[in-house]
């Protein structure tokens, strides 16, 4: 089968004959099973979907090619969007592929290294704001309302479409949704699309059940938990740095529909969760990204009976996007020595010194 989100679920997605079959290969991400974590919190039935294996290293890919792929169809010459990184840097390099010019609103100075290194090399024109992740938004909203220009975040149903693969992916995968699926939350658009996937599936009998969906967001940026929106949005996750989802109300209903939870989760669990990701499963995520497992950890502590429970957490993005906030939160188990064998001998065997 070709790759790629349309291709795979061609029939599943808005396309028409005159959609043109883009593709950087996204989608298709890996669904593995905790080795470590989810026997030493007794839950052993625990996967993680590794949606930093994506082309672009996040999500935001499978939201974009269809996001893209209409904007061709409709004869579009040029997109835009605010990004805390990824869509942007999603946006850029689909941009590149299809020859449309791309403008990106980020927050001057809060987007990760790598996430702007990218946007950068696909040749996106870079627009850095002096305001946040919202106030980006709200200028994008703004500007493609007055110009031909086509908006890409995820206030475009197609980003929404494409995103909900992930969740056919999961059933396709497991033979039937997990019980639990915890998501970070930002922006809101993403835990809106599982639950859409996971219901449109369930629809087509091609899963029996549903997930209850759990999202976190994080501590400074919790909107949804507080009922109202945050004006300063602060989290070492910049990612999901956001104090006024535009898709709110899909949160909400996904919560409330399956019979979930919108929670948050601190700083200090976050990165306590992208540690052991990486140290003991292997697996390398962003901050954000942590905050699903970080979020399930902090269920475990409070008491939650999981242990015969089918759970999926979703990482969302890769940990390479930040290599700042990894090589300084990392714990430092590093050596510097003289060329010889004696000294590798007592930095490793620590016999000597
Ligand atoms: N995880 C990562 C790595 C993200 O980049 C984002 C959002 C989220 C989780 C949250 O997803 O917004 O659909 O609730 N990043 C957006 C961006 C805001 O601009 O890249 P959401």
């Amino acid at each position: 089968m070709p790759a790629g989100v349309l291709n795979s679920y061609k029939e599943l997605l808005p396309l028409t004959n005159a959609t043109p079959m883009i593709t950087l290969g996204e989608g298709d991400t890996p669904l593995v099973k905790s080795n470590r974590l989810g026997r030493e919190l007794g839950c052993p039935e625990l996967y993680f979907k590794l949606e930093g294996c994506n082309p672009t290293g996040s999500f935001k890919d499978r939201g974009m090619v269809v996001a893209i792929a209409k904007a061709l169809e409709e004869g579009s010459q040029a997109i835009m969007c605010a990004s805390t990184g990824n869509t942007s840097a999603s946006a850029a390099a689909f941009g590149a592929y299809c020859d449309l010019p791309t403008f990106v609103l980020i927050p001057k100075g809060e987007v990760a290294m790598g996430k702007l290194a990218q946007a950068m090399a696909y040749g996106a024109k870079v627009i850095m704001v002096n305001g946040n992740f919202d106030v980006a938004l709200g200028l994008v909203r703004e500007f493609t309302k007055k110009n031909q220009v086509t908006l890409v975040n995820s206030v475009n149903p197609h980003r929404i479409e494409g995103q909900k693969t992930a969740a056919f992916e999961l059933v396709d995968s497991l033979g039937d949704a997990p019980d639990f699926l915890f998501i970070p939350v930002g922006n809101a658009g993403n835990i809106t699309a599982y639950w859409k996937g996971f219901k449109e599936y369930q629809s087509l009998e091609r899963s029996r059940t549903l997930p209850s969906m759990m999202g976190f967001q994080a501590e400074g940026a919790a909107p949804i938990v507080r009922g109202e929106p945050v004006a300063n949005p602060q989290t070492i996750a910049s990612a999901i740095r956001i104090g006024n989802p535009a898709t709110w109300n899909g949160a909400v209903d996904a919560r409330d529909e399956s019979g979930g939870v919108i929670d948050s989760v601190s700083d200090d669990e976050i990165l306590e969760a992208y540690r052991q990701l990486a140290s003991k499963e292997g697996i390398f995520c962003e901050p954000a990204s942590a905050a699903s497992f970080a979020g399930l950890v902090k269920l475990l502590r409070q008491g939650w009976d999981l242990h015969d429970k089918t759970i999926v957490c979703v990482c969302t993005g890769n940990g390479l996007k930040d290599p700042d906030l990894a090589v300084s939160s990392a714990g430092g188990n590093t050596a510097e020595v003289e060329a010889n064998i004696e000294a590798i001998e007592a930095a490793t065997l620590g016999n000597g010194r």
